[in-house]
């Protein structure tokens, strides 16, 4: 198996800045790309300020700071992050043909025993895959927000990916401190999300017949189910527009009404209630209350 020693992600934005941080606190060389320079300046802000809050609290050793800092490069140039990397962690905007057109470049920079993952919510590694002439090194690698917080990662194994680079893959992850969940098929949404959106269109599905309130469902999922959030306030962070969004792509593809979102979503989504985003979802939010309780 080939030593893992560089790995770069591309995308420094929610995600990506913080993946790249991972990889340098677990010792890897780490290259932090992004094409827009501001957001490498903004990504490279808030590692600094991650790093120091830790120092502050007492939780993490100056030196080990310093030294994990300093394993991470910020870059605008692909071809530096790319040149001799031996995985690349894509997480740029989630638009398929940017993320081909990526891949097709990634494949011709960077060397050929180099895995290439995706942390795409959305989309199966063998859409992407194709664009390479690699596809046996081509896989999901799924972070959940926070990357530096959240232990568990998905690691989908689609159908032209080898078993090396599965294991490859699930072994660095654990190497970054993961906790790698191995997606065995190929499935749009893979497996957390898919719990969790099943959660939210029961919970969605009951508001709209009027079994219960939003607020008591909410109440009763937190405390009898052990979930720190309710599923309501889950759609107010995550963004109601883009709940109603993925649904509708979803819906438009499969022709599965089951998809369709529901009628409480629709409402949400029409009147321009989006969540914490726009200050009122099924909740109202005041500027500077971001703790996603009420
Ligand atoms: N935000 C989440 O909660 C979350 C959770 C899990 C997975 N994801 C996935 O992670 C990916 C990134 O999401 P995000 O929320 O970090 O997005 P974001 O918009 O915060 O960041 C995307 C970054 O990619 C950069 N970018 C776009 N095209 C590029 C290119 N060709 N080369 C280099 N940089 C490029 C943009 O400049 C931007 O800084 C998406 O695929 C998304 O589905 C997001």
């Amino acid at each position: 198996m080939q030593a893992v020693k560089k790995i770069c992600v591309v995308g420094a934005g929610v995600m990506g800045h913080q993946i790249a941080l991972c990889a340098a606190m677990a010792g890897y060389e780490a290259f932090c790309m992004d094409k827009d320079t501001a957001m490498l300046d903004k990504a490279r802000k808030l590692v600094e300020d991650y790093l120091a809050g830790r120092v502050k609290k007492g939780r993490m050793e100056e030196e080990f700071a310093g030294q994990a800092l300093a394993r991470i490069t910020f870059t605008s140039s692909l071809e530096e992050g790319a040149r001799e990397a031996d995985l690349v962690i894509e997480s740029i905007t989630e638009d398929l043909e940017l993320k081909r057109q990526l891949f097709a470049e990634l494949d011709r920079l960077t060397p050929p025993h180099a895995i290439l993952v995706t942390n795409t919510s959305n989309f199966v590694s063998s859409k992407i895959a194709s664009a390479t002439s690699r596809p046996d090194k081509v896989c999901n690698l799924h972070f959940f927000n926070p990357p530096l917080v959240v232990k568990v990662v998905e690691v989908v194994k689609g159908p032209h990916v080898s078993e090396h680079t599965i294991n490859q893959v699930m072994e660095i992850s654990k190497s970054m401190d993961k906790i790698p969940i191995l997606i065995k098929k190929e499935i749009e949404g893979f497996v957390v999300n898919r719990i969790m959106d099943a959660m939210m269109d029961e919970a969605a599905h009951l508001y709209d017949l009027g079994v219960a309130s939003y607020e008591d469902i909410d109440l009763a999922i937190r405390h009898a189910l052990g979930q720190p959030l309710g599923p309501f306030r889950l759609m107010d962070i995550i963004g109601i527009d883009l709940l109603y969004r993925a649904r509708m792509n979803r819906y438009r593809e499969t022709g599965n009404p089951a998809y369709k979102p529901s009628p409480a979503v629709v409402e949400k989504f029409v009147r321009g209630e989006w969540g914490r985003k726009t200050g009122k979802g099924f909740y109202e939010y005041q500027p500077g209350n971001n703790n996603g309780q009420p």
